[in-house]
């Protein structure tokens, strides 16, 4: 389920502690500011394997050995005493090979299935998520325990979660090619019934919010994981000072950096990510 997590945190935490987001690339920044807004004393490191971007595309064996690698430099590098896996490629197939490797906790970003099913009032529920996402065991059982009673149409968009960084980027994509991504989550069943909820089941997902809403055939409600999430962490490390003003940025690691243009960068400024640096840890597989 949506935050699923190692369960309750049995060491010390320090008062202020260290957060790390982490994500293939840039989705990952509409979790880290929920977290910020839950926890604004605490202190936060955004990391985005962009050198390995879209996760969406990596075979599993791939994928689980990748995300191993890089969490392994980024845990000793930063010493975070939480991580946020903001990233439901990763998190529905690593979280297991992560909690077994590493004594940080993690907190896991998956498809809000059962928060779609409860919102649901047709029956029609749809999940937009990366191909890889879709694919997964994990996400077929999450729909057959929390969603067996629904219509749910598994929607896997090849180029969404690029898009959404083109978007953050200053270089939007045009509304036909988004309407493209987004037709298959509209279905009308035959005896009437329509689709009313979308989980957006990816983190990169939201920052396109304002233009699926706009393109939607019909209204529906998109149900983002991002508040659950910033919840969960807040049980694992407690309320902290809410009053507290900021810690200091956030400071922005970034495995490949070729994205990391003026524009882009005004744009992470704009979202709290000051100080950013390019820990190159190249791919390698191709
Ligand atoms: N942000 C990631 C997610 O939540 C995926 C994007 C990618 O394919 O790398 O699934």
């Amino acid at each position: 389920m949506a935050g699923a997590t190692t369960g309750a945190v049995a060491r010390k935490l320090a008062p202020t502690p260290t957060i790390l987001v982490f994500d293939s690339g840039l989705g990952g920044l509409t979790v880290l500011e929920q977290v910020r807004r839950a926890r604004p004393d605490a202190a936060y490191v955004y990391a985005a394997d962009d050198a390995a971007f879209p996760y969406g595309r990596l075979s599993e064996p791939v994928l689980v050995e990748r995300v191993l690698t890089v969490m392994d430099r980024l845990i000793s590098l930063h010493a975070p005493d939480l991580v946020v896996v903001a990233c439901n490629t990763a998190s529905t197939l690593v979280l297991p090979a992560l909690r077994q490797r590493f004594v940080t906790p993690f907190v896991g970003v998956v498809p809000p299935i059962k928060p779609a099913a409860e919102a649901t009032r047709s029956r029609v529920v749809s999940l937009l998520a990366t191909p890889g996402t879709v694919a997964r065991a994990y996400t077929h059982e999450l729909v057959e325990t929390y969603a067996s009673a629904c219509a749910v149409t598994l929607v896997g968009a090849p180029n969404l979660a690029g898009f959404a960084e083109a978007e953050l980027a200053g270089s939007p994509v045009d509304d036909a090619a988004l309407a493209r991504e987004i037709a298959p989550c509209f279905v009308t069943l035959e005896d009437g019934r329509r689709t009313d909820v979308v989980c957006l089941a990816c983190t990169h997902y939201p920052l396109l919010l304002p233009r699926f809403q706009a393109l939607a055939p019909w209204p529906v409600t998109w149900i983002d994981p991002a508040p659950a999430i910033a919840r969960r962490v807040m049980q694992l490390l407690g309320p902290g000072d809410r009053n507290a003003p900021d810690a200091a940025p956030v400071f922005g690691a970034f495995t490949g950096g070729a994205g990391l243009t003026a524009p882009l960068r005004r744009s992470l400024a704009a979202r709290g990510v000051g100080g950013i640096a390019v820990e190159a840890m190249p791919l390698g597989l191709q």
